[in-house]
């Protein structure tokens, strides 16, 4: 479901107000004349707070008719983080209420915009989950900025709603079907279509399902004729049961959203026009489902990717390599890119070296590294660059392909590592930057901007990044 929160603009603070929410820094002073009883920062002071962000004081007022309420709130620092921490502690205690009225903070409007709609996101099957807050009406806000931060929330809301609906629903038909809805020309490939050019990781990764997999490619251009151009690549796993190489239950039932990184590209694509980027760009989602049966590859079996590059499959748990392979090398062949940045949930083992906070990125360029890790910051999606050891590279070694999918042994370990030097191997010499987001797809807690379940990490900092 879209975030249905509306967000809207007024010049002053409407006389028949009810709730009205009122920022105040660290001098406890907050930012227009109250007429509370008490002065207000002896209230402050009363209540303990410290101008941190996220609290939130809750104050009886006198009305015409009856009682309001003034939500005194807490920006810390004014900074954009701080902004967002305030924004969706602001909307999480407004939940089930018609309207708040904000008077804005100082300071980045589009972060505080998107933060406090990105709380209100909710997402239950059937029946409406428990209202967000109906209306939010920011006090002496720019309106570009509002507007910006709403388009980002409802890309991000866009991308876990599709990250969040069940694989009994979502199968890479299903994923193609919502690609074609967005405002941009999209290309998708059928099985036969996949067949004819080549694409043997996508093939092989779908054989055991009786959904098959789709190629599905977007296209962004920007008014303004650009000569750069950018190719995001999503790893659209539908459902991942690990194929034979079943993974255990416990893994296994959040594999659901397994497409996250597919999600986020469609995503970004979907907002890139109302945000002006300035830039070509094109999405190519790699779409699937892992499963095992009687036609599924096995352990063992040798697959060769779009280009012709051989590799010996040891685990089909490892599937999200084989079916982004095959975009890689077809972005890199056929569509003469600037920079391509792949998008995936791709290894368990990138929450062992970075947990639930950051995404890893890894990239062969370091301007390409440092622009998203820049990007990351200022939209807070954070990242953190990860090595490419190349001392690694023996790990994917294969006697009788090109390459293995995994490590025989454990002489290297380094799942992250040893995922993105597979990929950088069909990156060809382009400007390559991947985003392992294993770790961040997924939230376990309601807390700040996060709902429980998918987060729609990766949309903010490619935003961030395509806009800037
Ligand atoms: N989709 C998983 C990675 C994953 C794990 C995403 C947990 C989200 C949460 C991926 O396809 C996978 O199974 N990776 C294996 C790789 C291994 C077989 C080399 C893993 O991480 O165990
Ligand atoms: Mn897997
Ligand atoms: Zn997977």
């Amino acid at each position: 479901m879209p975030i249905e929160t509306t967000a809207s603009v007024v010049a002053d603070v409407p006389a028949d107000v009810e709730l009205l929410a009122v920022p105040y820094a660290a001098e406890l002073a907050p930012a227009v004349e109250l007429d509370l009883h008490v002065p207000t920062a002896a209230l402050l002071a009363h209540y303990d707070a410290k101008g941190e962000a996220g609290e939130v004081v809750e104050v009886p007022v006198a009305r015409a008719d009856g009682v309001g309420r003034v939500l005194l709130y807490g920006v810390g620092d004014g900074s954009p983080r701080a902004l967002r921490k305030a924004a969706a502690a602001l909307t999480r205690k407004v939940k089930g209420r018609q309207a708040l009225v904000v008077v804005t903070p100082e300071g980045d409007v589009t972060a505080f915009t998107e933060a406090a709609l990105l709380a209100a996101y909710t997402f239950k099957i059937g029946e409406p989950g428990k209202p967000a807050v109906r209306a939010l009406t920011f006090v002496g806000a720019d309106e570009d900025a509002v507007r910006r931060g709403q388009t980002v929330a409802q890309a991000v809301a866009l991308a876990r709603d599709l990250t969040n609906t069940p694989a009994s629903v979502k199968n890479p038909l299903w994923l193609a079907e919502r690609a074609a809805e967005q405002d941009v020309p999209v290309r998708v490939w059928d099985e036969e279509q996949l067949q004819a050019d080549g694409f043997g990781g996508i093939l092989a990764v779908g054989r055991g399902s009786a959904n098959p997999p789709r190629l599905i490619q977007l296209s962004y251009t920007p008014p303004e004729p650009s000569d750069r151009h950018v190719v995001l690549v999503g790893k659209g796993i539908t459902f991942d049961s690990g194929g034979l190489s079943l993974k255990p239950n416990e893994n296994m039932k959040t594999q659901k959203t397994d497409m996250a990184g597919g999600a986020v590209v469609i995503a970004v694509i979907s907002a890139l026009a109302r945000l002006g980027a300035p830039v070509r760009v094109t999405g190519l989602v790699a779409a699937a489902e892992n499963m095992p049966s009687g036609t599924a590859q096995r352990p063992s079996d040798v697959i060769k990717h779009y280009g012709g590059r051989t590799v010996e499959v040891l685990n089909t748990d490892a599937e999200g390599r084989l079916v982004l392979a095959d975009a890689l090398a077809y972005a890199d062949a056929e569509l003469d890119p600037d920079a391509v940045v792949d998008i995936a949930t791709l290894t368990g083992a990138i929450t062992v070296a970075l947990g639930r906070g950051y995404g890893a990125v890894y990239a062969t360029d370091d301007d390409l590294a440092k622009g998203l890790v820049e990007a990351g910051q200022a939209s807070d999606d954070r990242l953190w660059r990860m090595p490419l050891i190349d001392d690694y590279a023996p790990a994917l070694e294969s006697s009788i392909a090109d390459l293995a999918n995994v490590e025989s042994g454990s002489t290297y370990g380094a799942g992250s590592i040893t995922a993105a030097l597979f990929l950088r191997e069909f990156a060809g010499k382009r400007p390559w930057a991947h985003l392992d987001i294993a770790g961040v797809g997924r939230s376990t807690v309601n807390e700040g901007v996060l709902t429980k379940g998918a987060t729609g990490f990766g949309v903010r900092v490619l935003l961030e990044w395509l806009t800037r």
